[in-house]
């Protein structure tokens, strides 16, 4: 498509559509098997408890004028006050002024982009990370940097390190806790905000429970003197069509994402977060136990089928919960070609290069274990590892 000659921004010109993203596009042909989407399996979205949620809300003229009403930027206090008790839980001594609701955790992401980054400014982050951070990020125009790259101190410091502590997208990855004492370590020394997205905590499926990088932060003592945003959502646990996340963090902060977020939609839909309070109110708990035991065998029979079919050279680890698996294919291979004839076959994938912001790792891709059932897991990590196999063997051959 050809852009009439306005001038465009400098970060608007330098936003590219993904090739992958419009080939992923295809995903949603009947037949494919999709490892793609690191999206909840459509059954568990409880249609029963939104439909009730919606009719309380309705069922009194004064709470239904009040949810297709306006409403303060910082969010429904009730659903604010449930998330206090959430946060608590996890070890963060929150209160209400700690907590701004954001429609969607994407959204405090590109809040805290706007109010932490210069064009030039520095973000730390791991490699691979979330595509959708380093999104968001960039339309402020920052560099990015490694974990393990030095950095300077003082002015030209990283002004904010990305972490997702929990079964990260994309590589599945969980930061032991000494991983985030020393992350912490870091911002302290480098005098620079952790975000820490928690998209996936609630989603464990073995392993011991870890503190939040906020509790440690905290615990050293008041949340008013911590330098941790913590980033959470609703979407991976009730439901993510509604957009319904917050953010979580020292009061001054807060209140300037609230301004931001003022200038960017005034609020999150207010009969969203209604009836989010619901449905979190009447049946969190049970939810994540239900997301748990049905993605725990899911992800059981992906590592299954992938240690019976995987060719040599193919590595992956164990991820303790979340939605995916990070294959590291033999170094030669590049898995956006793989994508193509994948594709063909009804197989779908990311290939990991997306996740990194310089393109890297050709040789790798995300799998996600969330929306195919055990039977369809088998077949498509046959028919993959049979892929990767030909495509090793030809290269070793010269074909
Ligand atoms: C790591 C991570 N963070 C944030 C998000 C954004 O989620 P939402 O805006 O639906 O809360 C996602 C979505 O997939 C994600 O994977």
């Amino acid at each position: 498509m050809t852009l009439p000659e306005f001038h465009l921004s400098s970060r608007a010109q330098s936003m590219k559509a993904s090739e992958i993203r419009e080939l992923l596009k295809l995903v949603g042909r009947p037949s494919m098997i999709s490892f793609a989407g690191g999206i909840p399996d459509p059954a568990l979205l409880s249609v029963g408890l939104f439909q009730e949620a919606w009719r309380q809300v309705f069922a009194g003229p004064s709470i239904a004028r009040e949810a297709l009403q306006y409403s303060t930027t910082e969010g429904y206090l009730p659903l604010r006050q449930w998330i206090v008790a959430h946060m608590r839980q996890r070890g963060v001594p929150a209160d209400v002024d700690n907590v701004l609701i954001t429609s969607g955790s994407q959204q405090a992401l590109d809040l805290i982009g706007k109010l932490l980054l210069d064009p030039g400014s520095t973000v730390l982050s791991a490699r691979p990370t979330y595509l959708g951070a380093l999104q968001s990020f960039s339309a402020c125009e920052p560099q990015f940097s490694g974990l393990d790259t030095p950095q300077p101190t003082g002015s030209g410091a990283p002004r904010l390190i990305y972490l997702v502590p929990d079964f990260a997208n994309p590589d599945g990855a969980t930061m032991s806790r000494a991983a985030r004492h020393q992350a912490l370590d870091q911002a302290r020394a480098l005098n620079t905000v952790i975000v820490e997205d928690a998209a996936y905590s609630a989603l464990r499926y073995d392993g011991e429970e870890l503190p939040p990088i906020a509790a440690l932060d905290a615990a050293s003592g008041s949340i008013e003197s911590t330098r941790t945003l913590y980033c959470g959502t609703f979407s991976k646990t009730l439901s993510p069509g509604l957009r319904v996340g917050w953010v979580c963090g020292p009061a001054a902060l807060i209140r300037k994402l609230t301004l931001l977020k003022q200038g960017a939609d005034l609020h999150t839909a207010t009969i969203n977060q209604m009836v989010i309070h619901h449905v979190a109110s009447a049946d969190y708990d049970a939810q994540v136990a239900r997301a748990r035991a049905l993605y725990r065998v899911r992800r059981d029979a992906m590592l299954a089928a992938l240690e019976h079919h995987a060719p040599a050279g193919l590595h992956w680890k164990k991820p303790e919960g979340g939605m995916f698996v990070w294959l590291t294919l033999p170094d030669h291979l590049d898995a956006g070609l793989l994508l193509q004839q994948a594709m063909r076959q009804d197989i779908a994938f990311v290939p990991g290069a997306a996740f990194h912001s310089d393109g890297s790792c050709r040789n790798t891709m995300r799998l996600s274990f969330s929306l195919c059932d055990e039977a369809q897991i088998e077949v498509g990590i046959f028919k993959l590892c049979s892929l990767i196999g030909q495509q090793s063997m030809a290269r070793a051959v010269g074909v």
